[in-house]
């Protein structure tokens, strides 16, 4: 008798719209929407690169399909032509990743662009100036839309960080070809949908970055789902400083102080629904300055002594009770990064946006800086340094930039290349460059 291995019934995938894989695209040519706004110093060469190599599978797939491939972009946000802001350079490192030929023409519509196009041949990949030179991208403008439209046959949304605009090349051209969602675009939402809405419990979600106004609405959303929430970065200050503790010269918010308010009350009738915490930093890093040789102290609210020893973390941290009138908060304290650390330990998932403080000043020896380390303890017990590793969701542009610059994206189970758009998918909102695209 022959056994049959029985096979699990295909799932239905949740990703409710069709992929390159649903289209027949052999042969044709393909606009490809990405989202290559990456960090760029000020001669415009590419800080890093995560975003471009995640756009590859679906490069790549389609070089398989035998497909013409044009692809277009924005980076930063121009008024009108900025040669800082032009994507010749991504071009270069696209071809160095990819280790292809990619053509780059200086303009995205126009006479050039299109000859360009017609040119082109099977297997060929063309990457056009940022979107963003001509206003019309920004304002959804439908002759432009058009212009881009007529370059091919079909257009493939892969730009998961740019979905949450209305935008020429997000919407607008969505009516005037069959548009279809690149591989990147589903792995993103399907990662972040799943950990939303079906997490492993308890659910740890860490809010770090600057501004309250700009994350509101994901914290109300979180303090409804997870089991734990933490407030970390410069978006702390705020909420310490309606608690009343002295914050010196601190980013903060004070017109956001109601905002604030409003969020530990909903947090504090949660807690009363439920178990469920939210998490201040209970200390800080503060210095004058951010520089690689700051004078660092401690700051613990609840301590009442003043030790001697400068230096955290070289030598044990001196401590102190308050922020001085000229100082600035820029890390979590090593107390608060060990309960955070610790009770990551007892969580099966976590999701994570923001960094702890400003992890992005480079240390005097190697990548880490002096206000990194809570950002580092949130890593390394993410990565399962302590014992055991949460299913892991890391979204936010700083956040990612500063996993991938350490090389430790693969890492974790899911790095978004989203920032805001990753907030509205998680917040349960419908962003209008998915929405346009073809039902499955
Ligand atoms: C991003 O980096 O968040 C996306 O590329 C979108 O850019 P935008 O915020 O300038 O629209
Ligand atoms: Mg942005």
């Amino acid at each position: 008798m022959i056994m049959l291995k029985k096979l699990s019934k295909p799932q239905p995938s949740p990703f409710a719209k069709k992929t390159i894989r649903d289209a027949s695209l052999t042969g044709k040519t393909v606009l490809l929407r990405a989202d290559y706004n990456v960090p760029v110093d000020a001669d415009g060469n590419v800080q890093n690169d995560y975003r471009i190599s995640q756009s590859l599978p679906t490069i790549q797939y389609l070089l398989k399909q035998k497909c013409k491939i044009i692809i277009c972009s924005h980076l930063g946000r121009p008024k009108g032509k900025d040669s800082a802001l032009s994507l010749k350079n991504v071009a270069k490192r696209l071809h160095d990743l990819l280790k292809k030929d990619v053509q780059f023409v200086d303009d995205c519509v126009g006479p050039k662009v299109v000859t360009a196009a017609k040119n082109l041949k099977v297997g060929d990949i063309l990457l056009l100036e940022n979107l963003r030179f001509y206003e019309q991208e920004k304002n959804n403008d439908k002759d432009f839309a058009k212009q881009l439209a007529d370059l091919a046959d079909v257009f493939v949304q892969d730009g998961f960080g740019v979905v949450h605009r209305a935008d020429a090349s997000t919407d607008a051209i969505t009516k005037m070809l069959p548009s279809v969602a690149g591989l990147l675009l589903e792995k993103e939402v399907l990662a972040i949908t799943g950990a939303m809405q079906n997490p492993k419990r308890p659910l740890m979600t860490i809010v770090g970055g600057a501004k309250i106004s700009d994350k509101i609405e994901i914290l109300k959303v979180f303090i409804n789902r997870a089991d734990i929430v933490v407030i970390g970065g410069a978006m702390a200050n705020t909420f310490l400083l309606a608690d009343g503790i002295a914050i010196g010269e601190s980013v903060a918010e004070p017109e956001d102080l109601d905002l604030a308010r409003d969020i530990l009350r909903l947090a504090k009738k949660e807690a009363k629904k439920r178990s469920f915490v939210l998490y201040l930093p209970q200390d800080a890093v503060v210095a004058d300055e951010i520089t690689k040789t700051a004078q660092t102290r401690i700051v613990d609210w609840d301590a009442h002594v003043i030790a001697a020893v400068e230096n955290y973390p070289k030598q044990p941290p001196s401590i102190s009770a308050r922020v001085r009138s000229h100082e600035k908060i820029l890390d979590i304290g090593p107390f608060s990064g060990a309960f955070i650390a610790g009770a990551m330990q007892m969580c099966n998932t976590v999701i994570w946006n923001g960094t702890m403080g400003v992890a992005e000043a480079k240390g005097v020896q190697g990548p880490v800086g002096p206000f990194a380390h809570g950002t580092e303890l949130i890593i390394e017990s993410m990565m399962g340094e302590f014992g055991r590793r949460p299913n892991s969701l890391i979204g936010g542009g700083d956040t990612a930039a500063y996993v991938a610059q350490r090389g430790l994206t693969d890492c974790f189970d899911h790095v978004s290349t989203g920032g805001g758009a990753g907030l509205e998918l998680m917040a349960g909102h419908k962003l209008p460059g998915i929405e346009a695209l073809q039902n499955k």
